[in-house]
């Protein structure tokens, strides 16, 4: 969530702010918000700030539903609650050295996730104001492996550069990225490159070990998806105007955290292995005491809103609320989600990050 790196600011503030005014004029009967966005109401009484934080949330929770679609093609269950593709087994099993449960908990996520922006998007049309839809910008590429649906994608999991310091970050007894502080990569490697977490077509399914590598690589992907929208929401709650839209923001966090809580624990289960395609190492994380500890898997309490003045809390983190939607747009990015987007995909969500964060409490 803390990385900022890729995306530049280069278009944060006069363009984008512009545009967002635009786009939140087009769902709010014309009027003109630019420079006052979370002051003026649509028609049914949310804030213009409100329905850019819910249109922002819509875009996010669509990627995700997209990310977690292609995991459930492969490694899920395919079934009438989460249709398309049929599974590859050799992945599946894979994914399975984690937790035999691995399949059911990718469908029951990829449900979830389809839920939420769904809800998002109809709550919005119900206020009258404008819903999020990113079809137009499905034209990655779909896994050739077997198992997988031949369509376009909005996102990209077969050039990952998974950032693993969530695991640190939460066995952390002394950090909190809020203020200020960094933590080591649990997998430092996935750091180092750029990684499949899917098979990429049916070959990525031998050696055994390289197979293993990428299953264990979504396995850490999954932590970081979820513990991005652990933080996100509550990050976005507290510029958020309207007890009802504060209720959905409530809801709807905290099941991804149920869902990064699950992950962040079998990821540690993660066999101990070395791909050997490209000597991408799985360490063992017990090996090095309390910050990689496997079984640590609640948050370790820690500094919260100011350093040494209170006792440490177990608490999500980061919570800051600056800047957080385009925080995680940037996240994202540095993943490598959006390797082969188009430059207007990037001017779309930047712009929607650029309204939510503009969006502010009235007091
Ligand atoms: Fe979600
Ligand atoms: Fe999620």
């Amino acid at each position: 969530m803390e990385s900022r790196s890729t995306l530049s600011k280069r278009r944060t503030s006069r363009r984008s702010f512009l545009q967002a005014g635009l786009a939140v004029a087009a769902g709010t009967a014309g009027t003109a918000l630019v420079g006052l966005p979370a002051l003026a109401k649509t028609s049914s009484g949310i804030s213009a700030g409100d329905a850019a934080i819910l249109r922002f949330l819509a875009a996010a929770e669509i990627l995700e539903t997209d990310l977690w679609q292609q995991y459930n093609e492969l490694g899920g269950v395919q079934d009438s609650e989460v249709p398309g593709g049929s599974g590859n087994e050799a992945y599946t099993k894979a994914l399975t050295q984690l937790d035999m449960d691995m399949p059911q908990y990718i469908h029951d996520n990829t449900e979830d996730e389809f839920t939420h922006f769904t809800f998002i998007n109809a709550y919005l049309a119900s206020k009258g104001a404008k819903g999020v839809d990113l079809n137009k910008f499905k034209t990655l590429p779909s896994s050739k492996a077997t198992g997988a649906q031949q369509i376009g994608r909005l996102t990209n999991l077969m050039q990952l550069t998974v950032d693993t310091t969530y695991y640190t970050r939460y066995r952390s007894r002394t950090g909190n990225p809020d203020l200020g502080d960094t933590f080591a990569p649990a997998i430092p490697g996935l750091l180092k490159g750029k990684f499949p977490a899917i098979p990429r077509s049916d070959a990525d399914l031998k050696p055994d070990n390289h197979l293993q590598a990428i299953a264990n690589t979504a396995g850490f992907h999954f932590g970081f998806i979820e513990g991005g929208g652990t933080s996100l929401y509550p990050s976005l709650a507290q510029r958020v105007n309207h007890p009802e839209v504060l209720r959905i923001l409530l809801s709807i966090g905290p099941t991804e955290t149920m869902h990064f809580q699950t992950w962040q624990d079998k990821a540690g289960n993660a066999p101990n292995i070395t791909d050997p395609t490209n000597g991408l190492e799985f360490p063992n994380l017990n090996a090095d005491g309390e910050d990689t500890q496997t079984n640590l898997i609640m948050p370790e309490p820690t500094q919260f809103l100011r350093r040494g003045k209170f006792p440490p809390v177990s608490i999500i983190r980061p919570t800051a609320t600056e800047g957080a939607a385009m925080g995680a747009v940037n996240s994202f990015a540095t993943d490598g989600l959006f390797i082969g987007q188009s430059k207007e995909f990037f001017d779309v969500i930047e712009d929607l990050a650029a309204a939510a964060d503009a969006a502010r409490r009235e007091s």
